[in-house]
């Protein structure tokens, strides 16, 4: 039995190096995270715009937990927020981003045909025995990584926004996501702090496959005239103990975003009834208020 612990202890892998390809919110929260657990992590994207963005972002997230961490002392605050950007590496090289990494986490626009050839392509540049994985919040993973040729190595990692607040992360794995693999993410899962769940490659997950149908509810329940939607948002908040309403949720997570997910499933299930669109919401979208990040979606934001 000792020689069987050494051998299972030669196979099981462990994550030091993270890649991150997609610099937006998730990404960037998912880089952050890694970071403050000391992996080594490089953040790949198009442009330095975007790796720009995101490292002021990310810079001002770790100052909010410092704040948290170490009140009243400022100087363990600058220790904290320098101490874990060093363990960030930009570039906009995707397969030198790639070389070294034990885990490759994609955080890249929803749609296929570009994950699908991003995949292609990650598989082509990064080590063999690395994990390739999708924080895709609408896709199929069968779908995403119809053409790997290693499908054992692949399987999803469904972050929350906000990233750095949220403890849940959702494991996905695939018919062909291998055992190894799966306990490998949910290792990494534990190191960065969160809290890890086993899903099954089905639409939504858990969290989405829940909440999404509820936010449209919501929605259809302010079409009807049943309720104004501040009153529905009040409810939820005191009557169901939900931090946000469905409103302020749909607006935190982007009216767009939310559109996107439902026409999705609509689209592969046109039967059922809880994956209805809105026509309220799309007319929003069309106005482009998109929630928070375009200054208004059901509410107006102020800077
Ligand atoms: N980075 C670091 N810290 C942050 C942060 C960030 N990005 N955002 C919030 N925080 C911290 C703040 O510093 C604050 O700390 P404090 O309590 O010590 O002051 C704390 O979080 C609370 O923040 P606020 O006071 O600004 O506001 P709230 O109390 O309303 O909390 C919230 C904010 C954590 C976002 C909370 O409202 C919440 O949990 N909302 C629901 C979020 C949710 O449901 N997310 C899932 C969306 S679905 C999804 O992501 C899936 C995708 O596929 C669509």
């Amino acid at each position: 039995s000792n020689r069987l612990l050494s051998t299972s202890k030669v196979l099981q892998k462990q994550v030091q190096n993270v890649t991150i390809i997609g610099a937006g919110l998730m990404g960037s929260g998912i880089a952050q995270v890694s970071a403050q657990s000391k992996l080594n992590v490089v953040l790949v994207d198009q442009n330095d715009a975007a790796l720009q963005k995101a490292t002021k972002g990310i810079h001002s997230s770790l100052a909010r937990v410092a704040k948290k961490k170490f009140a009243e002392d400022a100087a363990a605050q600058n220790k904290f927020v320098e101490g874990t950007t060093k363990y960030i590496k930009t570039t906009t090289n995707i397969n030198e981003g790639v070389k070294d990494a034990d885990l490759v986490i994609e955080a890249i626009v929803e749609n296929i045909d570009v994950k699908r050839k991003l995949f292609a392509e990650l598989e082509k540049n990064v080590k063999s025995d690395a994990i390739l994985t999708t924080n895709t919040s609408s896709l199929k993973l069968s779908d995403i990584g119809l053409n790997l040729k290693n499908k054992q190595n692949f399987g999803g990692l469904h972050f929350f926004n906000p990233v750095p607040m949220m403890k849940l992360l959702e494991v996905v794995r695939h018919a062909e996501t291998s055992d190894d693999t799966f306990k490998t993410l949910n290792d990494y899962g534990k190191a960065i702090g969160k809290t890890t769940v086993a899903c099954k490659d089905t639409p939504g997950f858990i969290v989405n496959r829940l909440l999404v149908p509820y936010m449209f509810e919501a929605l259809r329940m302010v079409e009807r005239g049943d309720a104004t939607m501040e009153d529905v948002d009040i409810a939820m908040k005191l009557g169901a103990g939900y931090p946000m309403g469905p409103f302020e949720l749909t607006d935190y997570v982007g009216l767009d975003t939310s559109k996107f997910i439902m026409d999705g499933w609509h689209k592969a299930y046109p039967n059922e009834p809880l994956f209805k669109p809105s026509d309220l919401l799309s007319k929003k979208v069309a106005e482009g208020k998109l929630g928070r990040k375009s200054g208004e979606g059901f509410y107006k934001y102020t800077k």
